[in-house]
């Protein structure tokens, strides 16, 4: 067996799991972990559906092989409420999440959980102020139903 043990948190729960050298971070949560939040999009890195956050930076996890974040926390979409919540003993969404609604922030709904872990990826660099700068800055989510300006409303919403 060519499986290599690594230990994750994911959302939370420290997880110790057997993997395979080759299997990337998306097909791990979604296809052995049932964490199918995260979209895969194109598979290639160009779409920004799959953008989870590894110790709260966002990547395209269709890029990442599993085994290179041994020791990680994992956010996908289904943890951001209780990212939101850690400590306040409060199971309500996270902030983005109530904005995304607030503004009708999407469509189809597809992109939405990469572009939710996108935003708060972004706010947590925390280079972007501007519309521009927010725009640029989420420019590797796409979203084919067009709900940019509604993203970028409900990102500047919760930077207020
Ligand atoms: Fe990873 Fe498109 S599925 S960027």
């Amino acid at each position: 067996d060519t499986r290599i043990g690594i230990s994750l948190t994911i959302n939370g729960e420290a997880r110790q799991l057997q993997v395979a050298p080759w299997t990337t971070l998306l097909d791990l949560l979604r296809e052995e972990l049932d964490l199918t939040g995260s979209k895969k999009g194109c598979d290639h890195g160009q779409c920004g559906a799959c953008t989870v956050l590894v110790d709260g930076v966002r990547i395209n996890s269709c890029l990442a092989l599993a085994v290179m974040k041994d020791g990680a926390a994992i956010t996908t979409v289904e943890g951001l409420a209780g990212l939101a919540n850690r400590g306040a003993g409060s199971d309500g969404l996270h902030p983005i999440q109530e904005a995304f609604i607030e503004h009708d922030a999407f469509q189809c709904g597809y992109c939405t959980p990469g572009q939710l872990c996108s935003s708060i990826g972004m706010m947590n660099e925390g280079h972007a102020h501007t519309r521009d700068e927010i725009r640029e800055a989420m420019s590797g989510n796409i979203c084919r139903c067009g709900a940019y300006t509604n993203i970028v409303d409900a990102i500047e919403d919760v930077m207020q």
